[in-house]
């Protein structure tokens, strides 16, 4: 399920609350371009239906995202201050997910960790147990700090699901700052069916300035350092998001900024160039696009041209799905050096920069593995049904057909649990460095089954 779009409050302005008196707030508008929260098992696999499922929320959450680019300016590195906050993320082999606290006393909540999207909320009341009778929700009744407010707080799916609710006022805490922020309190939801209590996102509302200002912004304002960093972790390998700064032991080589792209109607995004998706480093294509770091999307999405260009030149047996996802041959561990480019591109004000590789580990390409008779049976692709030998669902998948996102690159877990990365506030940019822990998640064995029953998208 995919948000289409978020209904935001209007001219809220971006001071931290002052009182429980309950503030005048215009009345909520249409965000700028959709906006989505990804949706996934409530469990630590996955399995061929969601994998799919997820490839196409991955590719619809960009459907209608705009067009036109402008090539952001400038880059720099710089020293680091100590950081404000740290929390560890949870991986959820997925997704990741991090501990809020809300409210007084504090209520614990774990919420998705999402770079694609802006806005903060949690599930205030479950109205249907299954879809999140599980789940912990807020009571803001609970909370002697809570503010309420008469905003309509709505989240419209793509597939006919919703989220609805009121925005109201609280002390959010996460990785130890506490923050008095705006949030969506969920009174209804549809289609949400995963173990987590909300949304974390950590886009900006760059592009419009009549949203709500999110946590992270306002957290912002307390950093010394301005800026947030991200490694997500994979098992055996902690995750952490810092914020006012980042974590320098998790990374070596040191970070180099790129330039946020300052795409019309993907201002809310973390978007840099990139040169795309190289195999033993040599690129798949001249072609300079722009690259959305989201977290909360799972896999990687790029122009269907290259993506095919990257599964002609692996050297063993695909078949083309043709709803965008891939299925490779993968018997044997195949050794697949793949690596996306960031820096120099001829022409560009960014080419000062060298060319850099960052490389994604073998396994990582692949998002499920099973035999062809799995695949037949838990996706419904016939025609792979008695095929020999193993076969595993690609990382990369294309866009469906030519969209306006198409010749953009969407960078999800597969690609920044391979990095550490870092969100620069002023000027807007991105950072990566290679992880210096390198531990887990080693081999073909690490990639889910292929076996698990389908799960409805
Ligand atoms: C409750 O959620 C389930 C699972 O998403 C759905 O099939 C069902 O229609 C929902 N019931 C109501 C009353 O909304
Ligand atoms: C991947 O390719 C690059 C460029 O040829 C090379 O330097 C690097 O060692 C390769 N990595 C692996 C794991 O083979």
């Amino acid at each position: 399920m995919t948000a289409l779009a978020v209904l935001a409050l209007a001219a809220l302005a971006p001071v931290a609350l002052p009182s429980p008196i309950p503030i005048p707030i215009p009345i909520p508008i249409p965000g700028p371009h959709a906006v989505s929260f990804p949706v996934t098992a409530a469990t630590e696999g996955h399995d061929l239906g969601w994998a799919q499922a997820e490839a196409g929320r991955t590719r619809r959450r960009y459907w209608s995202e705009t067009r036109k680019r402008r090539r952001g300016k400038g880059h720099d590195s710089r020293r680091v201050p100590q950081p404000r906050g740290v929390a560890a993320l949870k991986s959820w082999g997925d997704s990741y997910s991090v501990r809020a606290e809300i409210g007084t006393p504090p209520q614990q909540l774990d919420l998705y960790v999402d770079t694609g999207s802006t806005d903060l909320w949690v599930i205030g009341t479950c109205d249907n147990s299954s879809e999140c009778g599980d789940t912990p929700t807020f009571d803001s009744s609970a909370s002697s700090t809570y503010t309420p407010t008469d905003q309509l707080f709505a989240m419209n799916y793509i597939d006919g699901g919703r989220s609805t609710g009121v925005w109201g006022g609280d002390v959010v805490r996460i990785g130890g700052q506490a923050v008095r922020t705006y949030f969506g309190i969920s009174q209804h939801t549809t289609n949400w069916g995963t173990a987590q209590s909300g949304l974390l996102g950590l886009a900006a509302r760059a592009g419009s300035s009549k949203r709500v200002e999110p946590w992270w912004e306002a957290a912002a304002r307390e950093w010394d350092d301005g800026q947030f960093g991200l490694s997500l972790g994979r098992p055996g390998v902690e995750g952490s998001v810092t914020f006012g700064g980042v974590d320098v032991g998790a990374y070596e080589g040191g970070l180099t900024y790129y330039a946020h792209m300052a795409t019309e109607g993907w201002e809310a995004g973390w978007n840099i160039a990139t040169g795309g998706v190289a195999l033993n480093g040599r690129r798949l294509s001249s072609a300079v696009r722009m690259a959305v770091l989201d977290c909360g999307s799972t896999g990687i999405v790029g122009p269907k041209a290259e993506v095919d260009a990257f599964y002609a030149a692996l050297g063993t047996d695909i078949i083309d799905l043709k709803d965008g996802s891939y299925v490779f041959e993968c018997t044997a561990q195949l050794g697949i050096n793949a690596s996306f480019v960031f820096g120099h591109f001829g022409g560009t004000r960014l080419a000062t920069l060298p060319e850099q590789h960052f490389y994604l580990r073998d396994a990582d390409m692949a998002i499920v593995r099973g035999s062809g008779e799995e695949f037949a049976n838990t996706g419904g692709y016939e025609a792979m049904r008695g095929l020999p030998g193993t076969w595993c669902l690609g990382a990369l998948s294309s866009w469906e057909s030519t969209t306006e996102a198409a010749d953009a690159w969407i960078l999800g877990d597969s690609f920044l649990k391979n990095v550490y990365s870092a969100y620069r506030v002023e000027p807007r940019a991105v950072g990566l460095a290679a992880l210096k822990d390198s531990r887990g998640g080693d081999g073909w064995e690490g990639v889910p089954s292929a076996a698990v029953g389908v799960s409805s998208g």
